[in-house]
C-alpha cells in the first residue's frame, strides 16, 4: 500500500475554511480506523483514533514499536482531554499555561482509553499540539488521536514529510505534508501523578519555563534504567545507522578533539560526517559537514534532519554537543541517546 499525500500550504493556515476542506478526508480516514501522518509544531505524528484498539495496534505494527511503549493521546480542547483523562490540579495549571504547545502531561487515565494506547498503564499521556493542521484534524475527527512520532522505531523523528515517506510511505494510508516542523524535537513529557513532578523526556518546552509554575525533578533517563518510569526511556532512540560520537566541553577543546578524531578515522578508511554548529570550523577536513546552527533553537530544529542526511554517506558521525539550557537540553538528550558521549 502506498500512502496518499496531501499538501497543505502554510499560507492556507490562515484560511481555516480551505484547510478544513482538505482535512475532511483525513478526518474520515481516522474515524474509519486508518493511519494518517500529520505535522505538529514538534515533529510529524502517526495518528490513529485513540478509542479504536485495532487502529492503535496497527500503529505499533507499522512502526515496529515495542508494545510496552505507550502512545501520546492528542486532543484539540480541554473537554476532549477530560473525557479520557483525570486532569489533576497541577496538570490543569500547566495545561492552562502551555496548551496548546510542546508539552505532554502524564495523568490518570479514564476507562474510554483502551489498554493498547497506554501499554496497560493506569496513566495516559495527553498533549494539545500548537499547530493549525493537527488541531483541525483532531477537531474534525471528533475523537482523540493517539500518535507517536511518524518514524520507524529507533530512527530519528521526522521533521519533514519526506522523512515520513522514507520510513512509512509504503505502510500507512495518508500523509499530510505541511512542510518542515517548527521546533524539531518532540514535546517535553511531565509525569504529574507524582510529587514533585518528574520530567520523563526533555523536549520542546524548556524545563526552565515549567519550573516557573511547578516543582519538577529530573529523572536520569541517560543511564541504563532497569525499571523505567517512561517506557520510552529504555530503548535506543533517534539513532542513525552510522556510529555516532558526541563531544562536549569547551568549544575550542571540542573542535580540536573532533579534528583529531576525524583525521584518525579517515586514515583508517572510514567516511566521516560532522554535525557542527558552525561548519567553517571544519572546512579543511575530509568529512561531510552539516551545519545545524549556532543557537540551541536552530540546533533543535535541524538536528533530526541533519542526522538523516549524514547517515546517507557517513560510517561515523561526530557531533558537537550544545549547552544544556532551554532547548539545548532536549538536543543533548537526543544526542546522548543516539550515540556515545565524550566529555573533553
Ligand atoms: O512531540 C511529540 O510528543 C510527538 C508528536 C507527534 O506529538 N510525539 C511523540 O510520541 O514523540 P512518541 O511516541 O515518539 O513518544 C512518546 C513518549 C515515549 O517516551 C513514551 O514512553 C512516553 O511518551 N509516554 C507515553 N505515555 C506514557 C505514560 N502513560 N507514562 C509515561 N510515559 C509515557
Ligand atoms: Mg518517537
Amino acid at each position: 500500500m502506498k500512502a496518499e499525500i496531501i499538501g497543505v500550504d502554510v499560507k492556507d493556515l490562515e484560511d481555516l475554511r480551505s484547510l478544513e476542506e482538505k482535512l475532511k478526508k483525513a478526518a474520515r480516514l481516522i474515524r474509519k480506523g486508518g493511519l494518517v501522518a500529520f505535522p505538529t509544531e514538534t515533529v510529524y505524528g502517526l495518528g490513529a483514533n485513540a478509542l479504536d484498539r485495532e487502529a492503535v495496534r496497527r500503529i505499533f505494527k507499522v512502526k515496529e514499536r515495542p508494545m510496552d511503549n505507550p502512545l501520546i493521546v492528542h486532543v484539540s480542547d480541554m473537554k476532549m482531554a477530560e473525557s479520557v483523562a483525570e486532569m489533576n490540579e497541577v496538570a490543569l495549571r500547566l495545561a492552562r499555561k502551555f496548551f496548546p504547545g510542546p508539552l505532554t502531561l502524564v495523568v490518570q487515565k479514564k476507562e474510554l482509553i483502551p489498554p493498547e494506547v497506554t501499554a496497560g498503564l493506569k496513566t495516559v499521556a495527553i498533549r494539545m499540539p500548537c499547530h493549525a493542521v493537527a488541531l483541525k484534524l483532531i477537531e474534525l475527527a471528533e475523537v482523540p488521536i493517539a500518535a507517536p512520532s511518524a518514524n520507524l522505531a529507533g530512527k530519528p523523528s521526522p521533521t519533514k514529510a519526506e522523512h515520513v515517506i522514507e520510513d512509512l510511505g509504503e505502510r500507512i494510508d495518508l500523509i499530510i505534508d505541511g512542510g518542515e516542523t517548527n521546533i524539531g524535537v518532540e514535546s517535553t513529557v511531565i509525569d504529574t501523578t507524582v510529587h514533585p513532578l518528574e520530567v520523563l523526556r526533555p523536549g520542546g518546552l524548556p524545563l526552565e519555563k515549567i519550573r516557573e509554575l511547578a516543582d519538577v525533578r529530573e529523572v536520569d533517563g541517560f543511564k541504563e534504567v532497569t525499571a523505567p518510569k517512561s517506557p520510552g526511556m529504555k530503548y535506543r532512540h533517534y539513532a542513525p545507522n552510522a556510529e555516532l560520537m558526541v563531544f562536549y566541553g569547551k568549544k575550542d577543546d571540542v573542535r580540536r578533539r573532533i579534528e583529531e578524531k576525524c583525521l584518525e578515522l579517515s586514515k583508517k578508511g572510514f567516511k566521516v560526517g560532522i554535525l557542527a554548529m558552525d561548519s567553517e570550523a571544519y572546512s579543511g577536513l575530509e568529512a561531510e559537514v552539516v551545519e545545524i546552527g549556532t543557537s540551541v533553537e536552530e540546533a533543535a530544529k535541524n538536528l533530526f534532519s541533519a542526522l538523516r542526511e549524514l547517515d546517507r554517506t557517513a560510517d561515523v558521525i561526530i557531533a558537537e554537543g550544545v549547552e544544556e539550557k532551554g532547548l539545548g537540553w532536549a538536543v543533548m538528550n537526543r544526542l546522548k541517546k543516539a550515540g556515545k558521549f565524550y566529555r573533553v
